[in-house]
């Protein structure tokens, strides 16, 4: 539970409130939900974000977190309070500098109400104290924290953020971050970007770093553990860091030579997808037994289970197309996760093209015949798939179906100017399959209304195969 302490201000702030005149009715509280309709109660209205400083002191043998967020952020209304997104004991916040007053409300809300109402674009200061145990706090009755036997990591979708930073928690409000963390010697701190420095004093060690394009809450990640952190820079010119547990056991092999091929295929996705729209890049992983990877922007999360048959160059490919779909352009709304995972999966298939295990028009074949017509992989509608399907395995397979049926359509010069002008089109921003089909449509001269309906929107399996192109 959140502390529930009245701020010293808050019934002055009252008396202010009633002596304000008529207008003062334009003030009026910012939504808990930023309008997702898959997820009412995620981020939050009446502000947007433009900067997390998140200033941090972690110690894995408690899995205990403290620290300060400072976030710079803009009114976008005329705000009598506001919520945060948050999960953590809070001792203190204040909105430029005067306390302001703040309760737990619903199953992850700060409500944070300031001394005086901000009129439509005030730029705020906001400061958060707080400290927790993440691995104690559940939401919905889950948590994203992880605990490994040397500390803990955040890394989830779509939400992980409530259980290490406050925040308005939704792809609609990126933001820069700056995530400095304490950690005792010997011990690592692991996040987005690029490693600014590290110091040493009193036995802790200070981890910064900073991602300094725009980040969704959710591609936010940190890690605490003891890493083996290597660096280097791939042949066009992207700095790569990863680090890898250092109990990783008989996995340790493997994921080593799948992500140290993270500049190689950064280098080789950048053929398809243009230029690599971050400053540094890489993975890392954790002594973890959670079972899924995360393209968490630059430091992608992968288990040590996706290395247990050996090098899987296919997982570091999916999370690193991710980078540009999903990452640097990401979804509207959670509705639009095909925009993400379809061309994810798709990028798996222009590798396997080129290592020579099977074409992508081959791997569309094969997906096509092995779901028979009455399979309920037809039923998930991949451009709409409903937040209990969001990752199912048909929003990746029938998605990347679709995108053949796209190039079969609409032909291979047309198809890969989509592929890669789409992540400068909407660089750092945010679209939606809708905004897709438009770009699509815009490239190819088509109209191509029909295709995504019986491929992205139909919940029957669409009556033909991706038809070959017609060149084929
Ligand atoms: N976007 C991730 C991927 O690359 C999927 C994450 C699924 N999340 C989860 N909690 N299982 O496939
Ligand atoms: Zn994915």
């Amino acid at each position: 539970m959140h502390r529930r302490l009245i701020a010293p201000g808050a019934l002055a702030a009252a008396s202010v409130l009633l002596a304000i005149p008529a207008s003062a009715a334009s003030f009026t509280p910012g939504a808990p939900g930023i309008g997702d309709p898959y997820y009412p109660a995620y981020g939050n209205g009446g502000y947007d974000v433009s900067h997390y400083d998140l200033r941090l002191k972690y110690q894995p043998a408690t899995d205990e977190l403290e620290g300060t967020a400072t976030l710079l952020a803009k009114t976008t209304q005329d705000l009598s309070r506001f919520d945060l997104d948050f999960l953590l004991d809070v001792s203190e916040v204040r909105v430029n500098g005067v306390a302001a007053a703040f309760s737990a409300s619903g199953e992850h809300e700060l409500v944070v109400t300031p001394k005086s109402p901000l009129p439509k674009g005030t730029a705020l200061t906001v400061v958060v104290r707080y400290h927790g145990v993440p691995s104690s706090k559940q939401a919905y009755g889950f948590t994203s924290w992880h605990r490994t036997p040397d500390g803990g990591i955040g890394a989830n979708e779509p939400e992980s953020a409530w259980w290490w930073f406050p925040s308005n928690d939704h792809p609609l409000d990126k933001a820069t971050y700056d995530v400095s963390v304490l950690v005792p010697d010997g011990t690592q701190a692991i996040s987005n970007g690029t490693l600014q420095s590290t110091s040493s004093k009193l036995g802790w060690t200070r981890y910064n770093w900073r991602e300094n394009k725009p980040q969704t809450t959710y591609l936010a990640t940190l890690a605490v553990g003891r890493f083996d952190v290597t660096t280097g820079t791939s042949e066009g010119g992207v700095p790569v860091i990863n680090a890898y547990s250092k109990d990783l056991g008989d996995n340790d092999g493997a994921a080593r030579a799948s992500v140290e091929r993270t500049g190689e295929i950064v280098d080789w996705l950048s053929g398809y997808f243009g230029p690599y729209p971050f400053s540094s890049a890489g993975g890392y992983v954790p002594n973890t037994t959670t079972g899924y990877a995360l393209e968490t922007q630059t430091r992608v999360y992968y288990s040590p289970r996706q290395f247990a048959n050996g090098a899987n160059t296919s997982v570091v490919v999916h999370e690193l197309a991710h980078q540009w779909y999903g990452d640097s352009v990401s979804v509207k709304g959670w509705k639009d996760i095909w925009i993400n995972e379809g061309f994810a999966r798709y990028a798996q298939w222009l590798w396997s093209e080129h290592e020579d295990e099977g074409t992508a028009q081959q791997l569309a074949d094969y997906v096509y015949a092995s779901h028979p017509a009455d399979d309920a992989f037809w039923t998930v509608k991949p451009g709409d798939p409903g937040p209990e399907n969001q990752f199912d395995g048909a929003v990746y397979d029938r998605g990347a179906l679709a995108i053949q049926a796209l190039r079969n359509a609409i032909g291979d010069d047309a198809f890969f100017a989509v592929l890669k002008g789409w992540p400068q089109k909407y660089a750092y921003g945010n679209a939606s399959v809708a905004d897709f089909q438009r770009y699509a449509e815009q490239v190819s001269g088509k109209p191509l209304a029909a295709l995504f309906d019986t491929w992205l929107f139909q919940p029957s399996k669409p009556a033909a195969p991706a038809a070959r192109a017609a060149s084929v």
